[in-house]
């Protein structure tokens, strides 16, 4: 497992479907070795829970790595910060008895403040697209209007924040983005602004540093490559690029010091929010799959639509970010059935043709019949000796054919602890 992390060198961890695949714990399982664990683009509706003997901690913005006191955490500039909701994470969590001194945590000076305007932007959109029947099914927490706002920079970065008058000014100001900030809020804004000072610093001459020294860094990805706002299912998906060529872009870290990438999927799918999702149950398995799998958002709460693993969209995604292994999570939760679905190609319902390449447009997504075949079940995830059971070690050498990449860890639980690696060097 160590092997995984190598010394002045970073680890991108990246989910390779709708989110949510078990990033999470599979970080906190490696930050064990790592040095520094760093967060490069989104914002908080990113939504990790992790398991440690009976405990649950919940991250939205500060990486995974924030659980092991020998580990600094760092949130790059690429990322979008709601300074109260980082505010509150970060006492949360003292609470819960971590340590978030400002000597281990970072957070780049350049990152990208969301404003309470941002949020009410994004309700408001999702309404007018709502009422036309176009609802992406966004978690609301400002983080596609903030990016724009970036892109027109209009929007004052952490720093700007932090700069003596310039929030009073902003509020006074004409600015579309000034909405919202009322006496009472602009005072908790500024104070929340004010509690994150310490800690902002310049990470990215923090991580180059680092990486000179030889530590073990790694990138905690965030959403899954099928939201990525190029690469997805357009206009389904979320505001920032994050596969793993933009990945470094968002903490300053230059790509040829990214020494291994590995993509993180589960043994199905599942997708909260609208859009396309080939292979998605409806009725008594989807239900049975939801509570067995606890498929209800870390963020939102919003129940998560469920379905078979997609080959087609596993394979694209590890040519497009080129992982060089992966990590399949949650192979526990299908214990039972008696034949487990995968999808491995995309029929074109107009034609009745298969789909050559990745579909287009929107509307060739909703013409996307999947194939679906099926694959013999397991009844549990281990067999003798603690080897993986045959069916399931039969299901995941199916997806090493398919993806060209071998699987290093097949999670067998939510628990740190519970887990297999295989295949390491
Ligand atoms: P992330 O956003 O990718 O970090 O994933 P989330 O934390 O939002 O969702 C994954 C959920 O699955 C969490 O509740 C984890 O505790 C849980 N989980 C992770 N791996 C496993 C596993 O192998 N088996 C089971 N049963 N649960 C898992
Ligand atoms: P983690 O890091 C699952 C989804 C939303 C919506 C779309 C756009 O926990 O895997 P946004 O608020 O980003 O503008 O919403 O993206 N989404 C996620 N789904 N896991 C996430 O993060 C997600 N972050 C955003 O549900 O469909
Ligand atoms: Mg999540």
């Amino acid at each position: 497992m160590r092997s995984m992390l190598i010394p002045g060198k970073a680890t991108a961890i990246l989910g390779s479907q709708f989110g949510d695949e078990g990033k999470g714990k599979f970080v906190d399982l490696l930050a064990q070795d790592a040095d520094l664990v760093c967060r490069v683009q989104g914002g908080n509706n990113a939504g990790h829970t992790i398991w440690v003997e009976g405990r649950k901690v919940v991250t939205h913005l500060l990486p995974s790595g924030v659980l092991h006191p020998q580990c600094e955490v760092a949130i790059g500039a690429g990322v979008v910060v709601d300074p109260l909701v980082l505010c509150d994470e970060i006492l949360r969590l003292k609470e819960q008895g971590f340590d978030l001194a400002p000597e281990r945590v970072h957070i780049d000076f350049r990152a990208t403040a969301i404003l309470p305007a941002h949020k009410a932007q994004d309700l408001k959109r999702e309404f007018e697209r709502g009422q036309s029947g176009n609802a992406i099914g966004t978690t609301g927490r400002g983080i596609g209007p903030a990016y724009a706002s970036r892109a027109q920079r209009d929007v004052p970065r952490l720093a700007e924040c932090l700069t003596p008058g310039f929030l009073e000014n902003f509020a006074q100001s004409e600015s579309p983005l000034a909405e919202g900030l009322t006496p009472e809020t602009l005072s908790e804004f500024m104070e929340a602004c004010q509690f994150l000072r310490p800690y902002l610093k310049d990470v990215a001459m923090l991580v180059h540093n680092r990486l000179n020294d030889g530590a073990r860094v790694m990138i905690e990805g965030a959403q899954g490559g099928l939201l990525d706002v190029s690469y997805g299912t357009y206009p389904f998906v979320t505001s920032s690029n994050l596969i793993a060529g933009s990945c470094p872009g968002g903490i300053g870290m230059p790509p040829t010091r990214v020494g291994n990438i590995i993509g993180v999927a589960k043994a199905y799918s599942t997708r909260v929010g609208h859009g396309p999702f080939p292979g998605e149950l409806k009725g008594a398995l989807e239900e049975s799959i939801r509570e067995r799998g606890h498929e209800f958002g870390s963020t939102t709460g919003r129940s998560r639509r469920i379905g078979w693993l997609d080959l087609v969209a596993l394979r694209y995604m590890a040519q497009v970010n080129g992982y060089q292994s992966l990590a399949l999570m949650k192979s526990d939760v299908l214990c039972g059935l008696e034949h487990v679905g995968v999808v491995t190609a995309y029929k074109d319902s107009r034609t009745g043709q298969l789909m050559q390449g990745w579909p287009m447009t929107a509307v060739a997504w909703e013409s996307v019949e999947p194939v679906v075949e099926f694959e013999p079940g397991w009844e549990r995830v281990l067999g003798v000796k603690n080897t993986l059971d045959e069916s399931l070690e039969r299901f995941v050498k199916r997806i090493e054919d398919w993806i060209g990449i071998p699987v290093s860890y097949i999670s067998t639980g939510a628990e740190r602890s519970e887990g297999l690696w295989r295949n390491l060097r």
